[in-house]
């Protein structure tokens, strides 16, 4: 490398920056990561035997780098004052108070971070911006950073956004399909972006690193002449026609499949914070019909979480009052701890309002986790959480699956219906039972996306797919 990287620090022990990190420290035994996080807690997880998120793959990573060339630590202006080149991954999340309330991305923790990095800096570095952060906060930073540098200090900073997916980060940050690094298009900027691309090239192959100016790898916000819009969340190849840089050709922007499994509602901390953002800034650029269309996203999306929660009261005789309804799945998708925007929250408060109690298991949620999510300091409010899902199931007249995990698929279902009262239900909320085996034990089975309660069972529905 040009600019020879041997200690990176990253600001951020998240989902994004833990992840991230480890993959690295892994791949990279020449280079030293140290993990930076104003939250002690969170360090102290890090560097324990129960780390604080569950990942696929991860524990074992930590283990072998931690130590070595892997360090968490609170300590952030040692890590940052020695550090080649420094990630922020911190959390960007959806402004509450203010301009953009409720729809734009909160950028204060990023630019705290570059006002603490010219703070404390004494020599010139290479900053990589690494949030889900809006087009144009490189150009924040840069100017924060630059506004307060230190005399014969000079920064470079770089976008490198993420496309790791929780549940299968490690996976994705192994083998990704590309690595964008966007930087300035003056001799600066491109020794920056080489020294990023030769990090990645310690396990990436150079024809999966795009390079670009910083504007590029960022959100594109889609203009109305773009039928599919090409936003990299969305979209598995996040090229819009109009720019040019090296593409397989003749290849055209389409959903992955992963992408269209129907469900209870999507989750997670990224759809609906970069949904709600790309609606704000479509707003402010004026593009009424691109700011509706997005919005209608995430109206639809809360409709199909009420409509599930509906569908339940509906086929228990359109009362739940005093029921018992098992809940399993808290988690926003499967193999993570993580319940952010959830749909299970949604489910769960719906039912509880309609006066059930509660039942709830979930294999890698932690139940303070699930009380604080559904505001409350006990279990004595109607809601038991479980460790064991066949104790969940006992005694309860429906089950409800909220999260695709694959243990589900394969629970003894005559088990939990023999213990349950009569008649008993399933509600399929992710599609993933096998609802004629269910039927056959004697359960009324309800899914979203196709009918299949029993009385419909005589009837030829084809063609009526959905609900
Ligand atoms: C997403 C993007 O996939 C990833 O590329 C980006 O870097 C970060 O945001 P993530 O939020 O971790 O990743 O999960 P994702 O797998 O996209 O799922 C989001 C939500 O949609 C989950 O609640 C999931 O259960 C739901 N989902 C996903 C569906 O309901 N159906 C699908 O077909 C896919
Ligand atoms: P993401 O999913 O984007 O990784 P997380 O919330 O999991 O988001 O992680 C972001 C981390 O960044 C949190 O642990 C938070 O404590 C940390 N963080 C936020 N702002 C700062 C800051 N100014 N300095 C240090 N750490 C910060």
């Amino acid at each position: 490398a040009e600019i020879p990287v041997r200690k990176i620090c990253c600001i951020g022990a998240g989902y994004v920056g833990g992840p991230t990190c480890s993959v690295l420290a892994l791949n990279c035994p020449d280079i030293q990561v140290t993990v930076v996080d104003r939250n002690e807690l969170r360090i102290n997880q890090w560097n324990s035997e129960k780390l604080p998120i569950y990942e696929p793959g991860l524990e074992e990573i930590v283990k072998q780098c931690r130590g070595k060339n892997l360090f968490f630590s609170t300590d952030m202006a040692p890590a940052l004052k020695e550090a080649d080149l420094i990630f922020i991954s911190v959390n960007t999340p959806t402004k509450t108070f203010g301009l953009g309330k409720g729809r734009a991305a909160d950028l204060k923790f990023v630019e705290s971070c570059a006002r603490l990095i010219a703070e404390v800096c004494d020599r010139s570095k290479i900053v990589v911006e690494k949030s889900t952060v809006p087009v144009r906060s490189a150009a924040s930073i840069v100017n924060v950073l630059k506004a307060n540098t230190k005399p014969g200090v000079s920064y470079q900073v770089l976008s490198n956004p993420e496309f790791l997916a929780e549940g299968t980060a490690v996976n994705d940050l192994k083998n990704p399909d590309r690595v964008l690094i966007g930087g300035e298009e003056s001799e600066e900027g491109k020794k920056a972006i080489s020294a990023l691309s030769w990090v990645y090239r310690h396990w990436v192959s150079a024809d999966k690193i795009i390079e670009m100016n910083t504007w590029l790898p960022m959100h594109f916000l889609p203009n109305e002449s773009q039928a599919l819009m090409p936003y990299p969340r969305f979209v598995r190849q996040p090229v819009p026609m109009s720019v040019k840089w090296p593409r397989p050709s003749g290849s055209i922007p389409v959903l992955d499949p992963k992408f269209l499994q129907a469900s209870v509602g999507w989750g997670g901390s990224c759809f609906q914070k970069d949904i709600l953002n790309l609606v704000y800034i479509s707003e402010s650029l004026n593009l009424t019909s691109v700011a509706a269309y997005w919005q209608q996203v995430i109206d639809m999306n809360e409709y199909q979480k009420s409509r599930f929660g509906e569908r339940i009261v509906q086929s228990m005789f359109n009362t739940i009052t005093d029921k018992r309804i098992a809940i399993l799945g808290f988690a926003f998708k499967k193999n993570t701890g993580d319940t952010r925007e959830s749909p299970a929250i949604h489910v769960a408060k719906h039912l509880l309002e309609e006066g059930a109690f509660l039942h709830i298991y979930d294999p890698k949620v932690e139940k303070a986790q699930i009380l604080l999510d559904l505001d409350q300091l006990d279990e004595e409010s109607g809601i038991s959480i479980h460790t064991d899902p066949y104790e969940a199931a006992k005694g309860t007249h429906a089950l409800v699956i909220c999260t695709e995990w694959d243990q589900f698929i394969t629970y003894d279902y005559q088990r939990m219906y023999d213990s349950m009262l009569k008649p008993a239900f399933v509600f399929d909320g992710r599609k993933i039972l096998n609802h004629s085996a269910l039927t056959k034990i004697g359960f009324h089975v309800e899914t979203i996306g196709k009918r299949h309660g029993q009385s419909f069972q005589d009837h030829n529905w084809a063609g009526t797919n959905g609900i």
